[in-house]
């Protein structure tokens, strides 16, 4: 407040109250805020002690109360004013034509449009505004009576408390409550870190957060809502569609998704489903399947309600990504570092569209958090390309035969007793690399597209390599010869001749590679590129001081005594020799040349799969030229390089107007600079 000029304490609150609606609005409903969080968090600390020293003026719909009502001791009952019907389900586009038959039939002519929204998995919520103030909230309950759960929703930063603009006299909104899948994340990070229950997925973490005793809990838990449906507007204005209705909804302040699209046929909607379903995992939340709605009020008003469901819509359901299955063994993997992990023998299972057999189960500890026992009924999810995973017991279906399992004291591969270290999660096999099944993952490494990228050399050729005593360490590789491969099963003159061509090629791969294939704990792409620059050859590597190391911008402690640990181990000395012996190169040429500053001031990210060259030599090939490659899309974004499969950030690209190019244009873009991304 201004000294000397007196503002009166209900118009500065009334003032606070609008900013902090406005801009938790562009926050938390657009996701295009206009201020940054400190400022934002200043309005709100001067509003709650305005009214700490007024709490007389205290309103319902302030944005201070949406914690810090009474915890209930109970979810009392509320009975919905309209009814919450649920859906008939498609599964395929049969199901989604006889519907659109039946559509067509009852109204003896075509609709006008279909309305189609991605399906959100998460918890279906009633919202109630009266003169534009939230007033309850509820669960769906049964369809007719659902509890009350006001004081948790209320927590819900983009639930609004209060609506914008000429609020109707009486609104009742249905959405999905949700938890974006990073959020999912974290929380059962922080669970498992406190030793707590895991929660099997975001909705079910979802439906647990919203039916707290306490919504300071329900507080913490970073949910979110899409509203989809309008149950009852009294005094609004007429519509006649229900896109309309939605575009009313979002003129309120409700939070609407942006997927949703009018089609005008059946068509459309089959398109619209086909690539809901294609970029299902690069929302950052959990979509089941898309809800099909005929547009026209009007026509909707024909077409009326079956007993459990409306005839104008349908739920067309994605193949689910989890099932349960029969837990049959478990058994433990050696990686490329020792690292000993349990996973899951199956009971083969067809989940998210492929049988899986074997799952992840991470660590030893896991095992006892998710208290997975050989035997039971267990959940299984396999989601887009992320490896399948058990998720939890089904504890219902015990019978009592069922083992505990804990990790054994020998490496099944080479009989050295396995490990761990107090305070480390993961459990080492002390075999080194006298273990057959850690070299293996090794050399798989060392070979692989984040290494030093041979082509030709996948895990089956290395396998064939190492039971015929051809190699016993990395460096062996650069000394095959085509006669060494000759003969065997399936290796005649022109694949050995691929294979020792891609061998050649992989001697002068940049030190920053190198580096990474040698797998030093700790040293990953970034890492290892800040080396690379740094010491410019693996031997300067190898003679630097620890305090050398850490001195790097962007090294810390523990990774320069890792380092260190590797390059005072003989074996590893020995193995950087005999790499340079064999004709690895292991020094990075000086900066110059025709390239260099070539990208200066440039900025780029790379999503998808790039076909000709691995996602780390793309990088290395950008800061070679002074550019730089970062991991998300913003406004400074020069370029955003998609490969195949882009995820989301080829949507925030577009959004933000930032050029996308192709892999042949970023190839352009390497030999003439930015000038490549016009024309
Ligand atoms: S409309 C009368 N739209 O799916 C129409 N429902 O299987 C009522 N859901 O109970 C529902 N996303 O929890 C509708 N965009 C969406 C939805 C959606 C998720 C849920 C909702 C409903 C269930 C029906």
């Amino acid at each position: 407040m201004t000294p000397g000029r007196q503002v009166p304490v209900q118009d500065r609150l009334e003032e606070l109250r609008e900013q902090i609606r406005f801009h938790g609005h562009r926050y938390h409903v657009l996701d295009d805020p206009v201020v940054s969080d400190a400022e934002y968090d200043a309005l709100i600390a001067e509003l709650r002690a305005v009214e700490e020293e007024h709490p007389e003026l205290v309103t319902p719909d302030s944005p201070t109360q949406r914690v810090g009502a009474p915890p209930s001791s109970m979810f009392a009952p509320l009975p919905h004013r309209r009814r919450l019907f649920s859906l008939d389900n498609a599964h395929d586009v049969d199901d989604l034509r006889s519907w659109g038959r039946r559509v067509e039939r009852q109204l003896e002519r075509e609709p006008e449009g279909f309305s189609c929204e991605l399906k959100i998995d998460g918890l279906a919520v009633s919202l109630v505004y009266e003169g534009g103030v939230l007033l309850q909230g509820a669960t769906r309950g049964d369809g007719r009576v659902g509890e009350d759960i006001t004081v948790n929703l209320r927590t819900i930063e983009s639930i609004p408390l209060r609506l914008r603009g000429k609020p109707p006299e009486v609104l009742e909104v249905r959405g999905e409550v949700y938890m974006p899948e990073d959020a999912f994340e974290t929380l059962n990070h922080r669970q498992a870190e406190a030793g707590l229950r895991l929660f099997s997925n975001p909705r079910n973490a979802a439906a647990g957060s919203v039916r707290m005793k306490d919504p300071a809990v329900t507080a913490s838990r970073a949910l979110h809502i899409w509203c989809y449906q309008a149950g009852v507007i009294e005094g609004g204005p007429k519509l006649r569609s229900h896109s309309e209705t939605m575009e009313y909804l979002k003129d309120l302040g409700i939070r609407v998704n942006p997927e949703n699209a009018v089609v005008p046929d059946l068509e459309g909607v089959e398109r619209y489903v086909a690539r809901a379903e294609q970029r299902r995992h690069a929302n950052g939340y959990q979509t089941d399947g898309v809800v099909v709605k005929v547009d026209s009020l009007g026509d909707q008003d024909v077409l009326g309600f079956t007993s459990a469901a409306p005839r104008w819509a349908i739920a067309f359901k994605f193949p689910p990504e989890e099932q349960t299955t029969l837990l049959r063994d478990i058994q433990v993997n050696v990686g490329r570092t020792g690292a000993v992990t349990p996973f899951a023998v199956l009971e083969p299972v067809v989940v998210g569209g492929a049988t899986v057999g074997l799952a992840t189960l991470h660590n030893e500890d896991m095992v006892r958090l998710k208290d997975v026992r050989i035997g039971d009924r267990v959940l299984v999810r396999r989601a887009g390309d992320v490896i399948p995973e058990v998720v939890a017991p089904v504890v219902s279906l015990r019978t009592g035969e069922e083992r505990e399992w804990s990790m054994p004291t020998h490496c099944p591969s080479c009989g050295n007793p396995i490990v761990r270290p107090d305070g480390e999660a993961v459990a080492r096999c002390t075999g080194g690399l006298t273990c057959p099944s850690r070299l293996r993952e090794w050399l798989s490494h060392f070979a692989g597209r984040g290494g030093m990228d041979i082509e030709h050399l996948g895990y089956k050729t290395i396998e064939l390599l190492l039971s015929n005593g051809l190699i016993k360490d990395p460096a062996d590789i650069f000394t095959l010869r085509a006669e060494d491969l000759l003969g065997f099963e399936g290796w005649g003159e022109v694949s050995v001749a691929n294979l020792m061509r891609a061998i050649d090629a992989a001697r002068d791969r940049p030190l920053a590679s190198l580096l990474v294939a040698l797998g030093i704990r700790h040293v990953g792409g970034t890492v290892a590129r800040l080396l690379a620059r740094r010491f410019r050859s693996l031997p300067a590597l190898v003679d630097a001081s620890e305090g050398e190391i850490a001195g790097i911008e962007g090294v810390g402690p523990t990774i320069a005594r890792s380092v260190r640990d590797w390059a005072e181990d003989p074996e590893n000395r020995a193995l950087a020799e005999k790499l340079e012996r064999n004709g690895v190169r292991v020094a990075d040429p000086a900066p110059e040349g025709e390239h260099a500053g070539l990208l200066e001031g440039v900025t780029v990210v790379i999503t998808g799969t790039l076909e000709g060259m691995s996602r780390e030599r793309a990088q290395l090939a950008v800061e070679e030229r002074g550019g730089k490659v970062t991991s998300s899309v913003s406004k400074k974004t020069t370029a955003l390089i998609s490969g195949e499969n882009p995820g989301s950030k080829l949507a925030k690209a577009e959004q933000l107007g930032v050029p996308v190019i192709d892999e042949a244009r970023f190839e352009l873009m390497l030999e003439r600079g930015p000038a490549a991304l016009e024309g």
